[in-house]
């Protein structure tokens, strides 16, 4: 479980990355927030295995509206990971379980695996 402080994610703000070792020793997730909830996901385009975030923690468009993978532009609905534009429209994000619960964000890593 990765808990995170509540107030360390800003609505349409930066992610957080963390690390997701069941999918290898470089993978990451990353958890962002989005019209007041928290979502996470693996942080891999659903077109090609590769990070989404064009610099570190940088997943919304500059709208805010979509999350982006910067190697070719897909556009991700925040809110359930799914692909409404780019090469791999149509595909989902993985997402991964996460609650909020006393001004804690509880990230339940263990619901991934490859
Ligand atoms: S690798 Fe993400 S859109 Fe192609």
């Amino acid at each position: 479980m990765i808990v995170i402080e509540s107030a360390a994610l800003e609505d349409g703000g930066k992610g957080i990355r963390f690390p997701l070792p069941a999918l290898g020793e470089f993978a990451t997730g990353f958890v962002v927030r989005f019209n007041q909830l928290p979502y996470a996901y693996v942080n891999q385009c659903a077109h090609v295995s590769v990070e989404l975030d064009w610099n570190e923690g940088d997943f919304f468009t500059a709208q805010g509206d979509y999350l982006i993978c910067a190697t070719h532009g897909a556009h991700y609905r925040p809110d359930n990971g799914f692909c409404v534009l780019g090469p791999c429209k149509g595909k989902s994000l993985k997402s991964i379980e996460v609650i909020e619960q006393n001004q804690k964000i509880m990230i339940n890593i263990a619901s991934i695996s490859k």
